[in-house]
C-alpha cells in the first residue's frame, strides 16, 4: 500500500510539472523591503542573497524568501559624534543606512557597514544574520570603513595581502567623500586582528587616491567594484575639476597584488553620442550571449567580441536628467587594452619613463605595466 500511495504522489508532482513546463510560465518571486536597498550581495557557495538596506540587514534563500534579518537602527547617534555613542552628546535617533553587504567565505560571516557611527562595520554570521560575530567601536578613526552621510556610496572586493610570509584576508573599499569621513577614496582593510592592525583597520598608505585636497571638489561616486584576472577595477563618476560642475565616468584598474596602488590607472568610459549619458548610475560584470556577441564583434567597435569575453555593462544617465537613461557595454578586453595604451604612453620611445604619470587629473600616480612586474624594476 505504502508504495502506491508514493507512486500517486510522484505521477501527480510528474504531471504538475510537466504541465508548468509546457506553459512557459516561471513563477514570479519577489521580496519587497519597506525600507530602501541599498546593495544586494550572493554567497555563491549557498546561493543566499544579502540585502543592505535603510535599518536593516535581509537574509534571503536563492528563491528569495526570507530566512533572517537584523534591525541595525534607527540609533542614538550625532554626525560630530566619536564612538562609542554613549560618550557621545546631543544626539538623536538617526536611520543607519547599511552599505556593504560583503561576503567573507573563511570566516562565515557577512561584513557589513552601516551610516551610524562614523561607518563602522561588524561581522554577522553568513548562516544567520541575526547572530553579530563580531562589533567594536573603541578602536578609533583607523577603523571607520563607511560614511556617516546616507547618500555616500560604497563599494567593496575582497582580497587577499601577504605580509612576512603569511596570507591575510582583506577587502578593498571604494568610498565617496562625506564631510567628516577620512579622505580615503580606496582603501584596504584587514579583517583580523595582527601586531599592530586592529581589524577593518586600513592597512595602505598610498598618495595617489588617498590625497586630502583633491577629494572634495571632485564629488567622487562609486557604483561597482570588481575583480577580475588579477586586477581590481572600480566603477565611479566625478566631475571635471572644482569649476566645473559635469560629471564624468571612469573606469579605474589596479594590480590585485600592489600594495601601494602604484599601478593606479584611469581611463574614462563615455556613453552615448557626445557622451550624453554621463553619469553611471549601476553596473554589472558578465559573459555576452552568442548573439550578442556577435552582434558586437561585427559592429567593429569592440574589437573580437566571443561568449567567453567578460562585458562590462552599466546602467548611465544624464546630470540633468535622471529619469533618461541608456545601456552601455565595454568589453573587458578593450578596457584593459586601451588602459594599456595610457600606461604606454608615460614611457618615451627609448623605454625610459617619460616622467608624465599615466594618471595627471586630479591625482599624480606613478605606473607600472604588468601586475607581475618589480616595481623596483621600473623606479
Ligand atoms: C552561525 O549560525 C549557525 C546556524 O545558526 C550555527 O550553527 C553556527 O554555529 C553559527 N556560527 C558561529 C561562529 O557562531
Ligand atoms: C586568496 O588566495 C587564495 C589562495 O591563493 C585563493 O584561493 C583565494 O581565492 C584568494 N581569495 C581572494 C578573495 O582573492
Ligand atoms: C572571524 O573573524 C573575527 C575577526 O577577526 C574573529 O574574531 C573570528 O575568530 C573569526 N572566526 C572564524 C571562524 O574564523
Ligand atoms: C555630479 O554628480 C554629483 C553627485 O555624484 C552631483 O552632486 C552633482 O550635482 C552632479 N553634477 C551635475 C552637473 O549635475
Amino acid at each position: 500500500m505504502a508504495s502506491w500511495v508514493s507512486t500517486l504522489f510522484f505521477l501527480i508532482w510528474l504531471s504538475v510539472s510537466q504541465a508548468q513546463e509546457r506553459s512557459g510560465k516561471i513563477p514570479t518571486v519577489e521580496f519587497i523591503s519597506e525600507s530602501l536597498i541599498n546593495n544586494v550581495v550572493q554567497d555563491p557557495q549557498t546561493g543566499r542573497i544579502y540585502l543592505g538596506a535603510v535599518n536593516n540587514i535581509f537574509q534571503l534563500s536563492p528563491s528569495l524568501q526570507k530566512e533572517a534579518r537584523t534591525e541595525t537602527g534607527p540609533k542614538k547617534d550625532a554626525k560630530t559624534c566619536t564612538p562609542p555613542a554613549s560618550g557621545c552628546q546631543d544626539t538623536v535617533l538617526m536611520p543607519n543606512s547599511n552599505k556593504l553587504p560583503l561576503v567573507h567565505p573563511s570566516n562565515g560571516s557577512l561584513i557589513v557597514c552601516g551610516s551610524r557611527y562614523r561607518g563602522i562595520c561588524s561581522l554577522l554570521n553568513l548562516s544567520n544574520v541575526e547572530q553579530e560575530l563580531y562589533y567594536n567601536d573603541n578602536k578609533g578613526q583607523r577603523t571607520y570603513v563607511a560614511s556617516i552621510e546616507d547618500n555616500v556610496n560604497v563599494v567593496s572586493v575582497m582580497s587577499n595581502y601577504t605580509k612576512n610570509g603569511r596570507t591575510f584576508k582583506v577587502f578593498l573599499v571604494g568610498k565617496g567623500y562625506g564631510s567628516l569621513d577620512s579622505t580615503k577614496l580606496i582603501s584596504t582593510r584587514i579583517l583580523e586582528d595582527y601586531q599592530d592592525w586592529d581589524v577593518f583597520e586600513n592597512i595602505i598608505e598610498a598618495s595617489a587616491v588617498q590625497t586630502a585636497p583633491f577629494v572634495l571638489k571632485y564629488l567622487h561616486d562609486f557604483q561597482h567594484a570588481f575583480k577580475e584576472d588579477g586586477f581590481v577595477y572600480f566603477l565611479f563618476s566625478r566631475t571635471l575639476d572644482g569649476t566645473d560642475n559635469k560629471n564624468l565616468t571612469f573606469v579605474s584598474r589596479l594590480c590585485e597584488n600592489d600594495q601601494h596602488y602604484y599601478s593606479y590607472t584611469e581611463l574614462q568610459l563615455t556613453c552615448g553620442t557626445n557622451n550624453r549619458y554621463n553619469k553611471v548610475q549601476a553596473a554589472y560584470v558578465a559573459f555576452p550571449g552568442k548573439e550578442l556577441a556577435r552582434v558586437m564583434s561585427q559592429s567593429g567597435n569592440y574589437g573580437t567580441v566571443t561568449s567567453f569575453t567578460k562585458v562590462l555593462f552599466m546602467v548611465a544617465h544624464p546630470d540633468d536628467d535622471e529619469s533618461d537613461s541608456a545601456l552601455c557595454m565595454y568589453p573587458l578586453n578593450s578596457i584593459n587594452q586601451q588602459l594599456m595604451d595610457i600606461i604606454s604612453a608615460c614611457y618615451s620611445d627609448s623605454g625610459e619613463i617619460s616622467g608624465v604619470p599615466a594618471v595627471d587629473v586630479p591625482y599624480s600616480s606613478q605606473t607600472y605595466t604588468a601586475c607581475t612586474s618589480k616595481i623596483s624594476n621600473i623606479f
